[in-house]
């Protein structure tokens, strides 16, 4: 019987029971962190006068020898060995002989999975908020060679006011702050150390945890043992905040596949990150923005899957806890690629200022701005909509736009029209005039990207 914990049985496992109930295919992600535990374990066995000094110095050695096994892709696993804390303590064994056995004294699994994992989410989550920061540096950019870019501002899909071009992909740069503050502010939950929970109930050797935390960098060590193996929050939250990032994602991505279709032509995504089609040989398809998109999908369903594997387990740990690691490595290195080609593509896309600019002018979207003119003539706003809606509905009858409307015509609406009416209704002026704070006109578009500038500084 070679199992580690083959002591109580008589008979072999069933080979499907033992495929079945293996981790070690997904949860070999994990062997750096567990090594990185187990060195800091063992590391605190010593100091606590646990095991003698000579051991912990062979099973460092050896745990030092596995981790570059690792790093050559040379170590080899096995499903006999379940998962990756017993591939890892066999061949800790197989190495140095009976004093890795040792390793294990005053741990458990439940502790010490608990600890890898958040070790990983720790490393994963300060490189994600790294790469968002890239998104938002591919962003800042484009806005800021767009202050006076026109493109039309939508309201249900349809034409509603002139915006800047920077402005509206300004506004996916905060959602993209707000997204990184909640990555940075989760890093808190996950820098509290597992480590030294035992099973459950914590362990009859004197360790001290305190050190161990320290060893791997945690600020904070669980109060509480049942807690610390079976809390999967830390996952919980990040896979919420990683299905808002997504959502952010899928927005953005959507509008640039409707802005690079035939129909808007406001931008076009370079070649180098688009696909033809095998028929179709006039095609550039946006198949890079569809799949952020729908990978959203995947996002999602990773975070349902957690919360409900977690709905009413009882304390503390459960084997259905396993089934905490496939998604979450599916989320990450789903942000992973999604983000590290979003600044890319959004860095090489071209911009077709004359396309957006030519779309505004064929629209009502200055209407609000005739109604805000006859307001400041004194007319209450209610009444200067009424008017103005009397002249969108002439105007589509004689189909004209608002601009092509000559001085008489206007008269017919109200005395209160002048000359001036045209300067106020040229679309730059329309964007120009919304000057208050965090409005669209290029002036306050600047202070905002100041505002960004020293965000990402
Ligand atoms: N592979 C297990 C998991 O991922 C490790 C913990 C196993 N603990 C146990 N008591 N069987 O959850």
């Amino acid at each position: 019987m070679s199992k580690l914990w083959g002591g109580r049985f008589t008979k072999e496992t069933n080979k499907l029971v033992e495929e079945f109930t293996a981790s070690i295919s997904f949860d070999q992600k994990l062997a750096l962190q567990d090594i990185e535990g187990s060195l800091a374990h063992v590391q605190m066995l010593g100091e606590c006068e646990i095991i003698p000094v000579e051991d912990v110095e062979k099973i460092k050695q050896g745990l030092l020898d596995i981790k570059q096994m690792v790093l050559a892709g040379e170590l080899e696993f096995s499903v006999e060995h379940e998962d990756i804390h017993m591939n890892i303590e066999k061949q800790l064994i197989d190495l140095i002989g009976p004093v890795g056995g040792k390793l294990h004294t005053g741990r458990s699994r439940n502790d010490q999975v608990a600890t890898d994992m958040h070790l990983y989410l720790k490393g994963k989550t300060e490189e994600l908020i790294g790469l968002v920061e890239a998104v938002q540096s591919a962003l800042l950019a484009q806005a800021k060679e767009n202050v006076e870019t026109l493109i039309p501002g939508y309201t249900h899909l349809q034409r509603a006011q002139p915006v800047s071009f920077a402005h509206h992909l300004l506004a996916y740069f905060w959602m993209f702050e707000r997204d990184k503050e909640r990555l940075q502010d989760s890093l808190k939950r996950v820098n509290w150390s597992p480590l030294g929970a035992g099973a459950l109930a914590g362990t009859t050797f004197p360790i001290n945890r305190e050190r161990t935390a320290e060893l791997l960098g945690f600020e904070k060590v669980y109060p509480n043992s049942m807690d610390a193996v079976s809390d999967r929050d830390f996952i919980v939250e990040f896979l919420s905040i990683a299905s808002l990032l997504m959502t952010h994602i899928s927005r953005l991505s959507e509008e640039l596949v409707i802005w690079s279709s035939q129909e808007f032509q406001f931008i076009e995504l370079d070649d180098s990150f688009c696909t033809g089609s095998s028929i179709m040989p006039q095609k550039k398809n946006p198949d890079v923005p569809e799949l952020l998109r729908a990978k959203t999908g995947r996002v999602y369903g990773n975070l349902i899957g957690l919360l409900t594997v977690l709905k009413g387990l009882p304390l503390a740990y459960n084997k259905d806890m396993q089934e905490d690691k496939e998604g979450m490595f599916d989320t990450v290195e789903t942000l992973e690629g999604s983000l590290k080609l979003l600044a890319p593509m959004m860095d090489t896309m071209t911009v077709k200022k004359e396309n957006m600019k030519q779309a505004v002018q064929q629209d009502f979207s200055n209407a609000t701005d005739i109604a805000d003119y006859l307001v400041t003539k004194g007319i209450a706003f209610r009444e200067a909509h009424e008017v103005i809606g009397k002249i969108v509905l002439y105007a589509i009858q004689e189909k004209k736009y608002l601009l092509d409307l000559t001085m008489a015509e206007y008269k017919q609406f109200s005395s209160l029209f002048e000359e001036d009416i045209f300067e106020v209704l040229a679309p730059e002026h329309v964007m120009g005039a919304r000057k208050s704070f965090g409005g669209t006109s290029p002036e306050q578009v600047k202070v905002q990207i100041g505002m960004a500038e020293e965000t990402l500084t």
